[in-house]
């Protein structure tokens, strides 16, 4: 266990143990509760001015009580079988003194819910949009070189494993928002990365090992493990589950020319396919390329056979249009492109444009790492690559890398945030 993840389990007992879910700072509250028995609905009319209904079905699905929320687990012991769907109060109260509302139920089972957590779980569209929009942490910001120039965020590394809060914290929140942060004075031994991957979140292990390294190698499976020069990529494309972010760690760099790490932003590259040819950005965003890596791995501890096939579109979207993945990865793009063969020269006039733009000097950021650094960006947005370089006899490139889910960094960013914000 890190010194981050102690303080991380010693900090959720002290946030979670006296919490009784439901007595918050009293921001809002209730002035009257309405039983409206013809929508269906209890109308909350609040200290502020506005009505808000909250459906009689979903009131006693969300009953607060030890019988129907297990209060160790913090989750709903209330079974669907055991809800009437067509249910209906026997009464409706508003305690003002508690700020709560108090709902019977025909079988005599009293429901009574904060008024704040009430207001927390409104069904107004505005804030239902608002709760959305919250779930997916900080607005990302696109950029190109010159914003990454002025923006990209170098961290200590021993401050970052070291349990440093803030330093954490900002980590994460570039991560979000930009995609890549450069963790430095890493030590120059195997291990590191395991270290970050535990610090951000859990290591996540593929069919490469718990970690990979990439050094060159003699009958390489993988181009990675080649000296050539690698174009801007996504990792493991084949994987339904893509990793979230990836972390690489330089051991010991080239030396002499080459091995430059390359890195662009695919969702600002998106954007102006979008603007340049919105015909080829909905190709993109709606034919899949398949994807596929087959092989074995010697060297991860399992030593195992992998054949991984997984079929992608380029670019996700959202309802609202906006990008929220990019995939691509040319050496483990399959050979089998199954579109209509009228596609088939646009497929690859989209292939290119991206790449292109990828590759362009204004987009691209190049620079070579240092022993000790370790660039961590988002691999579902951020494609990276390296130059070419020649292996020598006293110059040998090596890395490790790793994975880390999105999930698991977005969990540690929420808990870092408020702890940083119960801070005296
Ligand atoms: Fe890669
Ligand atoms: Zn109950």
């Amino acid at each position: 266990m890190t010194v981050l993840n102690v303080i991380l389990f010693l900090s959720f007992w002290k946030r979670w143990k006296p919490s009784d879910f439901g007595q918050p700072a009293p921001l809002h509250q209730v002035v009257k509760a309405v039983n409206n028995r013809t929508s269906g609905c209890v109308d909350l009319v609040w200290n502020f001015g506005s009505v808000t209904p909250f459906p009689y079905v979903w009131l006693r699905d969300s009953c607060l009580c030890p019988d129907c929320f297990h209060p160790t687990t913090l989750s709903r012991s209330l079974r669907i079988d055991q809800l009437q769907v067509d249910i209906e109060p026997q009464s409706v109260q508003n305690d003002s003194a508690a700020q709560q509302l108090v709902v019977t139920w025909p079988d005599g089972h009293v429901s009574r819910y904060p008024h704040q957590w009430l207001r927390e779980r409104s069904f107004a569209k505005r804030d239902v949009k608002a709760r959305r929009k919250q779930l997916d942490g900080p607005k990302t910001v696109l950029w190109d070189r010159a914003t990454m120039d002025r923006h990209l965020l170098h961290v200590d590394y021993d401050r970052l494993v070291g349990g440093d809060l803030a330093t954490l914290h900002d980590a994460l929140h570039h991560l979000i928002v930009y995609g890549l942060v450069l963790v430095r004075k890493a030590p120059t031994d195997f291990g590191a990365v395991e270290e970050i991957g535990e610090t951000l979140g859990h290591v996540r292990p593929t069919h490469y090992g718990k970690t990979f390294r990439v050094a060159s190698k003699v009958d390489a499976n993988n181009l990675a493990y080649t000296a050539n020069e690698l174009a801007p990529h996504m990792d493991l494309t084949y994987y339904e589950y893509m990793p979230g972010v990836q972390m690489l760690h330089c051991i010991s760099q080239h030396i002499g020319d080459g091995g430059e790490s390359i890195f662009s932003d695919s969702f600002h590259v998106a954007e102006v396919i979008r603007a340049r040819r919105p015909d080829l950005f909905h190709l993109l965003a709606t034919v899949p390329f398949e994807f596929a890596d087959i092989g074995e791995e010697a060297e991860s501890r399992s030593r195992c056979r992998f054949h991984k096939i997984h079929e992608r579109t380029m670019f996700c979207i959202d309802e609202d249009g906006n990008i929220t993945q990019v995939a691509t990865n040319n050496p483990v793009r399959s050979y089998r492109l199954n579109v209509p063969l009228e596609l088939v020269k646009p497929m690859y006039e989209g292939l290119r444009m991206f790449n292109d733009l990828c590759r362009h000097p204004d987009n691209q950021l190049t620079f070579k790492m240092d022993n000790g650094d370790v660039a961590v960006f988002n691999n579902r947005r951020v494609t990276h690559g390296r130059l070419g370089f020649t292996v020598t006899e006293d110059s040998q490139r090596t890395l490790e890398g790793g994975y880390v889910d999105w999930d698991d960094i977005m969990c540690r960013y929420r808990i870092v945030t408020d702890l940083l914000r119960e801070r005296p």
